[in-house]
């Protein structure tokens, strides 16, 4: 489980995120809906130790991860697909899922198979199997947003943190990154999902946190944030 705690963070003297407390629970898959600008990248940015903190704690199952620096927290097994798919672009498809399970074979956590795993992604992202000899840079921005989650996933992660994984997505490919995201659900991997699309991502959540300018302003069953009229008044109407 991962737990946050009146997290408090930004750039430089200006403060984004003003006290945020939440959990993901071991094998749940949770939402984190807001508008532009609410401070969900920032939330995800601190989670995988891109920023630090000025305040508050992270745990994950009960250990400390608050101010790690980002390769720390990968080996304690958080990985993280950030906004805007970053692969490596002259690698190959497959050298880019095996520099993703790279941390997990010098870190202290249980190495794996780590072919069986790209076996996995192969019938996971049928796409990126016909294309692993590939370069990266050469794939559709579609594939590229797919490796980018693969890659996250050859961490074997305690928890993944998906980053607007549809943005930018003709709705043929954000239909097949929401398959993957519902299958990885079934599968029970941790995930705590940042989505422009707030109605999709209540749909596949287990639980759902709204963010506004910085604060939690509701929590709850995405079920029930679905049928929350205020939820659908501001988030769940036209354009999103
Ligand atoms: N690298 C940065 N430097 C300074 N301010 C930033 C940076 N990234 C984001 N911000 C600011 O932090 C706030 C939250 O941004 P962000 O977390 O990206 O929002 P979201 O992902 O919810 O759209 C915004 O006001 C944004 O302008
Ligand atoms: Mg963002």
């Amino acid at each position: 489980m991962l737990e946050v705690t009146r997290l408090v963070a930004g750039y430089g003297k200006v403060e984004v995120l003003h006290g945020l407390t939440f959990s993901v629970p071991t094998g749940q898959l949770v939402t984190l809906i807001g508008s532009n600008g609410a401070g969900k990248s920032t939330t995800m940015r601190t989670l995988s130790g891109m920023l630090k903190p000025t305040a508050g704690r992270i745990t994950l199952n009960g250990r400390d991860l608050t101010g790690l620096d980002s390769h720390a927290v990968t080996r304690r097994g958080i990985a993280h697909s950030p906004e805007g798919r970053r692969v490596f672009p002259t690698l190959s498809v497959l050298d880019n899922l095996r520099l993703g399970a790279y941390t997990r074979l010098t870190g202290q956590r249980t190495r794996g198979d780590v072919t069986a795993d790209l076996e996995r992604m192969a019938v996971l992202f049928p796409r990126l199997r016909e294309r692993r000899h590939q370069l990266a840079g050469t794939l559709s921005g579609g594939e590229q947003q797919m490796l980018a989650m693969a890659r996250a996933l050859m961490l074997n992660p305690e928890v993944l943190l998906l980053d607007e994984p549809s943005m930018g997505l003709a709705p043929l490919l954000v239909e097949e990154v929401f398959r993957i995201i519902r299958q990885l659900r079934e599968d029970q991997v941790t995930i705590l999902l940042v989505e422009q699309f707030a109605a999709a991502a209540l749909w596949v959540a287990d639980y759902a946190y709204v963010i506004e300018n910085g604060h939690i302003r509701i929590e709850g069953p995405a079920r029930q944030l679905r049928n929350d009229p205020a939820v659908q008044a501001a988030y769940l109407g036209r354009g999103h």
